[in-house]
């Protein structure tokens, strides 16, 4: 379903920020505005304001907000049509939609069909469960052994499958259910002659639940005993179920996560029961598979920070720590604790209070990167080639990390932990960061275009987002390996592009020159003639130029404002990003907060972004010379070589200036 621009500006338009927002908050008069407690994270002392006259809301303690689309956005953690939707509800604001195409209209009622097909499965099983004398003797009574109580059993829909073959198929059919949907959803299969079988036999069933709380898929776990027959029989990939996509528990545990601001990580269904009846919420599973990039991004949405809750006796546990790597790499703070030998969470969970277990969590867990490294400690404590090896696999977790203070904090800890100097760490992460951008760069130029799709065989599919084909041309290699590193600066000037970083008396006029981030930003890009390669981002450097010549200019309140909504989200999501290290690492280093340390990072990021350029400068005119020595263009390969100086002095040179500029921290 689509709703027309039109429509979308009068939602946003008539929707007045106190009146959205007081729905949920109670809000106090404070002059002009009105401040509440905040409803994204627990607190005792309102931070939550909102401005009726600018008609956004922002919480100055986790920095969430924004107008009223975003409000309910991350309140009731919806898409943004979704909210508009609400928001058209509740002003009586009827909504155009756009009339959907046949081929539309088909995949739309199919995947409809099979939610609704999976829905009735459920009650089917649950009603099984609770009101069969089958279900009550095995499935109910198998759940009450393990000490599931009841509320939590509805809570998570929990149902039993009958041991006759085909009695779902049956039902489902005779209750007019098609054919084609038990198939596609896996609920049942076609056998020989046509006879339609049940997935799920004599199971108690576990229903998966999308993010919204739609059923997408089911977990069939097997009562007795048995070694020839799997534990779990699980939903096949369909439309509507992307295992790799989905988390078990996601949508009962997002309120949790984010008022907690932290998720834990279980292995299996059970666990994250368990935990739910012991009444911690901010629980997910990954159903016994290595976190997947789209898991990652999911548990990103709610909270930077996961604690990975491991059996003490998980015999997988080094392996899986390269799986782990990704999560640093998306960003995320990954804690790991390890539970007594011979417990998993749901035994652990039995065993004591939900205070005590979470006391045991808090005192146990390590981050990542030092529980990696004990761990490679232990293993190679006598062995020099071993230790040497030891040292670079970590080097690699820590250049992955994306923030760069955050590594920097790991390497001072690191370098405490291996008796390795501070120096030595960093070089050898700057040359694996550079050894990975010489292979991206020749990945990326190298990937071969890809054939073209018939017009026939292309499917549609609403729900998963279109992934972006692969990098064809230049001009999109420059936009990907870029992008980062623009991010960054933008970012800085979203934030705080009203702020000054330097002050200086002007020479000529002997006047004081205030600098502030906007200005420095917008001279230092202009000197070196460099002009952003995303065009969004590229977009909003002019708005801020633009509106940094205008009085009592707040950058951030400048995208925000802007009725380009795929703008003001990407402005709202930089401004929440949050700053969690000072929490996290105060153990280890007292650091300032950003908006204290401007005068380093904006003049940081932005030399990283020329740099970027030049490495990928360095690395085509390298490309170039290999080119011209085959065709034996001596000339050519000598002029290139100059330019090739040119670029390795430039280098140089914005290393040593970014050094003067900045005094490091003690
Ligand atoms: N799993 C699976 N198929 C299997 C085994 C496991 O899909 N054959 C997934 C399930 O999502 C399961 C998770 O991996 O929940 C963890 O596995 P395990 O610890 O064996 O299962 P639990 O759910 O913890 O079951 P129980 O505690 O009842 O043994
Ligand atoms: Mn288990």
């Amino acid at each position: 379903m689509m709703i027309d621009q039109a429509t979308v500006d009068r939602i946003i338009d008539t929707a007045q920020i106190e009146d959205v927002v007081s729905d949920f908050v109670s809000l106090k008069r404070r002059g002009a505005n009105y401040t509440g407690l905040c409803p994204f994270h627990n607190e005792k002392t309102p931070s939550f304001s909102v401005s009726a006259t600018k008609n956004i809301c922002k919480c100055f303690s986790c920095g969430k907000g924004g107008n009223a689309v975003h409000f309910i956005m991350e309140h009731e953690q919806i898409s943004f049509v979704e909210a508009l939707k609400y928001l058209a509800r509740k002003y009586h604001i009827e909504i155009e939609e756009r009339e959907l195409t046949d081929e539309e209209k088909a995949a739309q009622t199919a995947r409809e069909s099979m939610f609704i097909l999976n829905s009735f499965a459920q009650e089917q099983f649950s009603r099984n469960l609770f009101d069969s004398g089958e279900g009550q003797t095995i499935g109910l009574s198998y759940f009450h052994e393990r000490g599931f109580r009841n509320d939590i059993i509805k809570k998570f829909q929990l149902g039993y499958s009958y041991e006759q073959r085909d009695h779902f198929c049956q039902t489902a059919l005779k209750n007019g259910y098609k054919k084609d949907i038990v198939i596609k959803t896996g609920l049942g299969m076609e056998g020989q002659n046509g006879f339609m079988q049940d997935r799920y036999r004599g199971r108690v069933m576990f229903p998966v639940h999308s993010l919204s709380g739609k059923i997408i898929a089911f977990g069939g776990r097997i009562l007795k005993k048995n070694d020839k027959m799997a534990k779990y029989v699980n939903s096949p990939e369909s439309e509507i179920y992307h295992k790799s996509n989905e988390l078990y528990g996601i949508f009962f545990a997002k309120k949790s996560i984010i008022k907690q601001d932290r998720c834990f990580l279980v292995e299996g269904y059970t666990d994250v029961l368990a935990m739910h009846q012991a009444g911690i919420e901010n629980v997910v599973a990954s159903s016994g598979t290595s976190l997947t990039p789209g898991q990652i991004r999911m548990i990103f949405r709610f909270t930077q920070n996961v604690t990975i809750i491991y059996d003490g006796d998980a015999a997988g546990i080094k392996a899986s720590l390269r799986g782990i790597d990704l999560i640093l790499k998306e960003g995320l703070n990954v804690k790991i604790v390890l539970l007594p030998d011979g417990d998993d969470p749901d035994s652990f969970s039995r065993k004591q209070s939900a205070a005590d277990f979470l006391s045991y969590i808090e005192k146990h867990q390590t981050d990542l990167i030092r529980f990696k490294t004990n761990l490679l400690l232990e293993e190679s404590s006598n062995d020099p080639i071993k230790r040497a090896s030891m040292i670079t696999d970590i080097v690699r977790s820590i250049a992955i990390i994306p923030d760069h203070i955050v590594r920097s904090v790991y390497v001072k800890e690191t370098s405490d932990l291996l008796g390795v100097s501070e120096e030595v760490l960093l070089a050898e992460i700057n040359n694996y960061k550079h050894q990975n951008i010489e292979q991206e760069l020749s990945q990326k130029s190298n990937a071969q275009p890809r054939a073209a799709v018939p017009e026939e065989s292309k499917t549609i599919n609403s729900q998963t987002e279109s992934i972006a084909p692969a990098q064809t041309s230049t001009e999109q290699v420059r936009l990907t390996i870029f992008d980062r590193y623009e991010h960054t600066v933008i970012y800085y000037l979203v934030k705080f592009g009203e702020c000054v970083i330097f002050e200086y008396v002007d020479e000529e006029t002997n006047e004081n020159v205030s600098l502030r981030v906007v200005d420095y930003i917008k001279n230092d890009l202009e000197n070196d003639e460099i002009k952003l390669n995303n065009p969004t981002y590229s977009k909003m450097f002019e708005m801020a130029v633009d509106g940094a010549n205008k009085d009592n200019f707040i950058s951030s309140a400048v995208f925000i404002n802007t009725p380009d909504v795929s703008i003001s989200k990407i402005a709202l999501d930089m401004i929440a990003e949050k700053y969690t290290l000072s929490k996290i690492h105060t153990k280890y280093q007292t650091i300032e907060g950003e908006k204290e340390r401007l005068s380093e990072l904006v003049p940081r990021a932005l030399f990283e972004l020329k740099d970027a350029i030049l490495r990928y400068d360095i690395k085509l005119i390298n490309d170039n010379i290999k080119k011209l020595s085959v065709s034996q263009d001596i000339n050519g390969v000598f002029g290139l070589m100059n330019e090739l100086k040119e670029k390795n002095e430039l280098r140089t040179l914005l290393a040593k200036e970014l050094g003067e500029r900045i005094i490091l921290p003690r």
